[in-house]
């Protein structure tokens, strides 16, 4: 590794291969844990060395999500007491859990990629040696997988980041800096949704849900969906977010400020309460065949608001298919009319980020054009705590944000 001066001014890239001591982070503290805008700050901090099977990525850019939304709440997980707890020295967080970047550094025995290459990375970490995946079990469900950049420190939000080589996935060289950074983790947490769960992998026909459908997740699940013949219907709070939907392929939108049969089930004892629910619930059901123009109920929801929401999700879901979901956004009290669930034979299956081939299925999907990034905004590198802050308020506009740490705006390529 060759040698560096101290610290980098912001923008300024080394020599390739020549990292500083310290490095400028966009950084939590405990003692500023609330409002995202006030909880990241500048600071600098010493960069971190790669190990055995990890690599120094130089951030050229970094993607917005809501999981560095929960990390400067500092809820529902206190995420630098847990690592503390667990015998990290850090008393901060460095989040970001994607990135575009330049290997700048490799540590030992990594084989897959070399100082120099152009990386995009996804965020799902895990030990090797945990005897979950040394029974060749799946490594994104093993007890030590762990989320890089939210449940882990020197996440993207840093000129560097130390991630295990797995990680690292040729960068889709027609997209800019920022556009590569912006899709990698709810691209592939959607590709595992919609793919990774057989036998209700998306084919081509099926009616797919997209709660969301204008957001990170929502955007990259209308565009899989697609890509596999699907017919997405997206559901979303404004025309202008359903008319983006569109353009992404979806068939059409349900604007779900028309229904207020939000939240978790009345008692089913209550025959009128629960009366009045069901009639809401088929009326929205109604709406999805309206926008299809066929009786036909989805095969597969792709849920994440969670509580708001899931009574719903099971309720339309079709005889025989699955509601996926992998957050609960408004909550996560999940309400659930088991007679639906049984009766009606319905999957209600968790899902979180993905594996190794899924991801690289995923970024493969991008590099051939089948999904694009949805990148809408690009902020500076400092103004990552007021990217987060509209998205924490839901005041950020659709698909996927992204903020410039090494890369220059001249950098960017006009998508
Ligand atoms: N487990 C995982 O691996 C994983 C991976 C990625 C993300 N997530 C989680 O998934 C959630 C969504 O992430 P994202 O990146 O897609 O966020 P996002 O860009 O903010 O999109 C979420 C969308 O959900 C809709 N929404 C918000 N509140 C809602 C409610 N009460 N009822 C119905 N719809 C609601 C909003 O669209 P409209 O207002 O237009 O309806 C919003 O655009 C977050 O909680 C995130 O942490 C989990």
């Amino acid at each position: 590794m060759k040698q560096q001066v101290d610290v980098l001014p912001l923008g300024e890239t080394p020599e390739v291969g020549a990292v500083p001591q310290r490095m400028q982070a966009m950084v939590v503290r405990p003692e500023r844990y609330g409002e995202p805008r006030q909880a990241f700050a500048l600071e600098e901090v010493e960069t971190p060395m790669p190990g055995r099977h990890e690599v120094l990525v130089y951030v050229m850019a970094a993607g917005i999500n809501y999981n560095n939304v929960w990390a400067a709440l500092g809820t529902p997980v206190d995420v630098v007491a847990a690592r503390m707890k667990a015998g990290e020295k850090e008393p901060f967080h460095v989040g970001g859990s994607d990135a575009s970047g330049v290997v700048w550094a490799v540590g030992e025995d990594v084989h897959n990629v070399r100082v120099g290459d152009e990386v995009v990375v996804h965020c799902g970490v895990w030990d090797e040696d945990d005897p979950w995946i040394v029974a060749g079990n799946d490594p994104i469900v093993a007890p030590s997988n762990k989320i890089w950049g939210y449940e882990t420190n020197w996440g993207s939000f840093a000129q560097f980041t130390k991630v295990q080589a797995h990680q690292c996935l040729p960068r889709p060289r027609h997209l800019s800096w920022a556009a590569s950074a912006a899709y990698c983790l709810v691209g592939a947490t959607a590709y595992r949704m919609l793919c990774g769960w057989p036998p209700h992998t998306v084919r081509s026909g099926d009616v797919v849900l997209v709660w969301g459908g204008a957001g990170g997740l929502g955007t990259q699940a209308i565009q899989i969906a697609c890509a596999k013949g699907a017919r997405a219907v997206a559901v979303v709070s404004d025309d202008e977010k359903g008319e983006y939907c569109k353009r992404l392929g979806a068939t059409g939108y349900i604007d779900r400020r028309k229904f207020d049969h939000w939240g978790t089930l009345p008692d089913w004892r209550d025959t009128n309460a629960y009366g009045e629910w069901a009639a809401k619930a088929r009326t929205f059901g109604k709406a999805i065949w309206d926008v299809l123009g066929d009786k036909r109920n989805p095969r597969i929801v792709f849920e994440h608001p969670g509580e708001t929401t899931i009574p719903t999700s099971i309720f339309v879901c079709d005889s025989g298919g699955m509601v996926v979901i992998c957050a609960g956004t408004s909550g996560y009290e999940a309400s659930v009319d088991l007679r639906y669930l049984w009766m009606r034979q319905k999957r209600l299956q968790g899902s979180h980020f993905a594996n190794d081939e899924q991801a690289a299925a995923l970024n493969r999907m991008v590099a051939e054009g089948q999904v694009d990034p949805c990148l809408s905004r690009t902020f500076a590198f400092t103004e990552v705590g007021e990217a987060h802050q509209l998205m924490y308020r839901n005041q950020h506009p659709v698909g996927n944000m992204a903020v410039l740490v090494g890369a220059k705006a001249a950098d960017q390529k006009e998508l």
